[in-house]
């Protein structure tokens, strides 16, 4: 396999095996209707399937009505959902990649404006556009910041609930077709704001010390990993740095990752941030790139877990030599994605691998191949 360049090697988790490392990350839209998924969500993701990805994931998908982020997020609360599921991950199937779903619920941060509506808590000129409020839902009665909505803490009866939901979702996002799952525990959402000290203050046995805070996380893990078969890879997302010092920490996110290699899930998704604002705000990590990448390389070294790196990895070479140093196992792109839905495939010619459009599909590789043998593409430079 030596002249397989890292990025191009399949990986086997549990009963699949990815035909590349490169995955989607999730990206929301913003565009179901009452938790449906529909023809843009299938485009969206199926240009990524068709563009080489090995994983794709489906955008976070709420569990609980009153867990979606906002009224335009996808669900899995009903059976009614499933069919839009069906058709992405069936899509993404055929064409050879892996479809993949996060599952959460989105706590404090649930009846938000849908990003190019302002982004903040839902206010009255949503209202007028129809898209009422709901009352957000936390692990205590603080909000995310100031002129966010105060959230009802949730009681252990409340939280049983949302165990058996997320069991629940699991169950039709197998019955959907998708391969893999993972848990939301990142951006600040409810599984986070349970593990971080900022938000949860609770005094009950799901707060307090590390242990305390873990449990919401551990309890959903464990109850999806028992609902999931043997072949089934389960991903979990965390935020590995709150940002603020006495926030969630990356010793914090070490103790969790082994805790969570003993219960059943297979990769630790590593991005940060979110705890105190929009999705990934408020960390104090320079945006640089691949700034998230040493969190994904400490928890992988430290605990022995598959990792996947993601933030600002853009560039095959960039995400090659990550996977060469052992950072990660997996890389996860999601903007660089939306400017090039084949970013796959281009990244396989640009590390000399694929120079014969072999792995593009078969409906354009042939032609590609037929025209680069026999055609000179314009040059700005030197022709008319
Ligand atoms: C449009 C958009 C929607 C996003 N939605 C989600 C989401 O549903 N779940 C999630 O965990 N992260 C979400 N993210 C964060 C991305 O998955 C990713 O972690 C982040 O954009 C950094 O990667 P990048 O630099 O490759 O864009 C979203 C990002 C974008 C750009």
């Amino acid at each position: 396999m030596t002249d397989i360049p890292n990025l191009f090697r399949p990986l086997e988790l549990r009963g699949i095996e990815t035909r590349n490392r490169v995955v989607i990350s999730p990206m929301c839209q913003y565009s179901a209707h009452e938790g449906h998924l529909d023809d843009w969500h299938l485009v969206h993701l199926g240009r990524f399937a068709i563009g080489g990805a090995g994983i794709i994931f489906t955008e976070a998908t709420a569990v609980q009505k009153s867990g979606r982020i906002t009224h335009g997020c996808p669900g899995l609360w009903a059976d009614s959902q499933i069919p839009g599921h069906s058709r992405v991950a069936q899509f993404a199937l055929r064409n050879g990649a892996i479809p993949a779903i996060q599952l959460g619920h989105a706590g404090r941060k649930s009846s938000m404006q849908r990003p190019w509506f302002g982004n903040g808590p839902l206010d009255q000129s949503d209202f007028n556009r129809g898209d009422m409020p709901w009352r957000p839902v936390g692990p205590s009665g603080i909000p995310v910041a100031d002129g966010w909505p105060v959230p009802r803490e949730l009681s252990v009866a409340d939280i049983c609930q949302l165990v058996d939901d997320f069991v629940a979702a699991t169950k039709r996002a197998l019955q959907a077709g998708y391969k893999i799952i993972e848990i939301h525990g990142a951006h600040g959402y409810l599984v986070h704001s349970f593990l971080s000290p900022l938000s949860n203050r609770r005094t009950d046995s799901y707060g307090g010390d590390l242990r305390g805070r873990m449990r919401l996380a551990t309890e959903i893990v464990e109850a999806v990993r028992a609902t999931l078969p043997d072949d089934i890879p389960l991903f979990f997302r965390t935020s590995a740095v709150d940002g603020p010092l006495d926030g969630w920490t990356l010793e914090d996110t070490v103790v969790l990752a082994a805790r969570l290699r003993e219960i059943g899930v297979d990769v630790m998704d590593c991005s940060s941030s979110g705890i105190s604002g929009a999705a990934t705000a408020s960390g104090n990590s320079k945006r640089q790139p691949g700034f998230q990448v040493p969190y994904a390389e400490r928890v992988r070294k430290e605990t022995g877990i598959k990792t996947m790196a993601v933030g600002l990895i853009t560039h095959p070479v960039q995400a090659e030599k990550i996977l060469k140093r052992g950072q990660a196992d997996l890389i996860a792109i999601a903007r660089e994605a939306l400017v090039d839905p084949m970013w796959a495939l281009h990244a396989a010619r640009e590390l000399g691998y694929d120079t014969d459009f072999a792995s593009w599909p078969k409906q354009s590789g042939w032609w590609l191949v037929a025209r680069q043998k026999t055609s000179e593409l314009y040059d700005p430079d030197s022709a008319g």
